[in-house]
């Protein structure tokens, strides 16, 4: 049965755009900040500076007004985990992705206006947006204003630790983001999740 439900609001749409925008900015600034050869870098290093520092303040900003969507409007209750039997939900739902998809079985937990994202799918976001993230802006402001945060409150050694987490995290949330698209591909067509966040209608097989 084919069909489609409207599961994605203005806000969501408008907030994921700018926050996908944003994180590859930040992959590609910090990532020729961090690797590419001083005397040959892929962006000019006062250049990827500004653009990783002020994408990083545009992030935070539009972080908050995912935190306030979420608590505020009813697509927080898609956030929610049900911790009974979250083992077996994950399992299920790993066990069709490797398999049964390839069966063409039909998907263990079915997309519906009360249930928007499938146990891997919630259990995913909720990590990537209530801890990698924060994590990386909280670390990335300490970067920002080092002699206010690293060096008062963890005396000069917590800059390294925390320059080594804002890196380990900020390469968990590309490998999130590479790993998310791939399986945004796997809907009703290749390209239907895609539509969807831009039309805010879900497209179901
Ligand atoms: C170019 C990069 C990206 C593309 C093409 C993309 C694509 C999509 C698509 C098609 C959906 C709707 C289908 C679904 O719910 O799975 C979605 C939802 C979502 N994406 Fe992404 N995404 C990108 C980057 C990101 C990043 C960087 C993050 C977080 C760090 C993220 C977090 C989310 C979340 C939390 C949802 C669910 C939103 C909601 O309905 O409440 N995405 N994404």
């Amino acid at each position: 049965m084919s069909g489609k439900i409207y599961l994605y609001p203005v806000w969501v749409r408008l907030w994921h755009g700018l926050n996908a925008i944003l994180i590859i900015l930040l992959i590609l600034s910090g990532v020729s900040m961090q690797y590419t050869d001083p005397a040959n870098p892929f962006i000019r290093f006062d250049i990827a500076v500004k653009m990783h520092n002020i994408s990083g303040i545009i992030l935070s900003v539009n972080y908050i007004v995912f935190i306030l969507g979420t608590f505020m409007t009813p697509n927080g209750k898609y956030y929610k985990i049900a911790m009974k039997g979250l083992t077996q939900r994950l399992i299920k739902q790993f066990t069709y992705y490797t398999f049964g998809i390839f069966k063409h079985e039909k998907p263990p937990f079915p997309i519906s206006k009360d249930s928007k994202f499938n146990p891997l799918q919630q259990f995913t976001y909720v990590g990537a947006m209530f801890v990698l993230v924060p994590i990386v802006i909280i670390t990335g402001w300490a970067l920002l204003y080092p002699e206010l945060v690293l060096t008062k409150i963890m005396g000069g050694s917590g800059l390294k630790f925390n320059d080594f987490i804002h890196v380990i995290i900020g390469f968990f949330v590309s490998f999130f983001m590479f790993v998310h698209i791939y399986f945004c591909t796997i809907g009703a067509t290749f390209i239907s999740n895609f539509r969807s966040m831009v039309t805010g209608f879900h497209e179901s097989h």
